[in-house]
């Protein structure tokens, strides 16, 4: 059965990191917004002169912009055994156009619909995102102090110069938080009141969160 996962959680929360791993192990297709927007931002196209906008004000990029991206991407071969979906929806709006997307890609075919729900303590956020460096070839997740890089400032992987997100400051990581709880940490009772929400506690290493992960998505 196609198995659709999609993951909620603050700024920071490690959703990245493990929606990556995850990605490798089910084979699935990771979409993930943030980097998809950050990819029109590199390439100086329309859509992304438009997301650099709200991006570097820690504000949700049009509804629109977003669903057309997302929209596209679910109805694509890659995704017809499951997907793995990261930062998308990020509001009631987008949870109901996802809604639509589904139905309109999935018709009558069964399927399994997951939201998982990071549950993290919110003060260690800030310090993890100051610390985060990320790799522009593969997109691999680093930390300075919880997963910092064999060869300093390097990417394990590619060996390319590792880049800090333009967005990952204190300011703007602020402004993020207080869009994450007033547009999309809603989104756990909408999912709730479905019967689909999966909370995980998001706490503690990445391997016990990798532990925990397993456990939601193989029940
Ligand atoms: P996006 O890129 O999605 O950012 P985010 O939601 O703020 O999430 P992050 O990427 O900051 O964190 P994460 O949970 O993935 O954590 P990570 O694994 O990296 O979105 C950026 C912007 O794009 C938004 O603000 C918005 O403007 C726009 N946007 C995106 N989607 C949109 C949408 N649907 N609609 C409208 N606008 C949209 O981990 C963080 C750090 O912690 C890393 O350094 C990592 O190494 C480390 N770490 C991870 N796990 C652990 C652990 N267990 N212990 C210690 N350290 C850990």
């Amino acid at each position: 059965m196609k198995k659709e996962l999609i993951f909620l959680g603050p700024p920071a929360c490690g959703k990245g990191t493990q929606t990556n791993m995850l990605s490798d192990y089910l084979n699935f297709p990771h979409i993930d917004t943030g980097s998809l927007l950050r990819a029109e931002i590199a390439k100086e196209t329309e859509e992304g002169k438009i997301a650099k906008s709200f991006i570097d004000k820690g504000q949700l990029v049009p509804v629109d912009l977003v669903g057309t991206i997302i929209g596209k991407k679910l109805a694509s071969a890659d995704c017809k055994n499951g997907y793995v979906l990261d930062g998308y929806p990020r509001s009631i709006e987008q949870a109901k156009m996802l809604d639509d997307i589904n139905a309109k890609v999935d018709g009558e075919d069964k399927v399994s619909f997951k939201a998982i729900y990071f549950d993290i303590d919110t003060e260690v956020l800030i310090d993890r995102i100051v610390n985060r460096k990320s790799c522009p070839v593969c997109g691999e997740i680093y930390n300075k102090k919880y997963k910092p890089a064999k060869v300093s400032g390097k990417c394990d992987k590619c060996n390319v110069d590792l880049v800090t997100r333009a967005d990952d400051t204190e300011e703007i990581a602020k402004k993020r938080f207080e869009t994450y709880y007033e547009q999309t940490a809603p989104l756990v009772e909408f999912y709730e009141n479905k019967g689909v929400l999966y909370k995980i506690d998001a706490n503690g290493t990445i391997d016990e969160v990798w532990k925990r992960l397993l456990e939601v998505v193989n029940a």
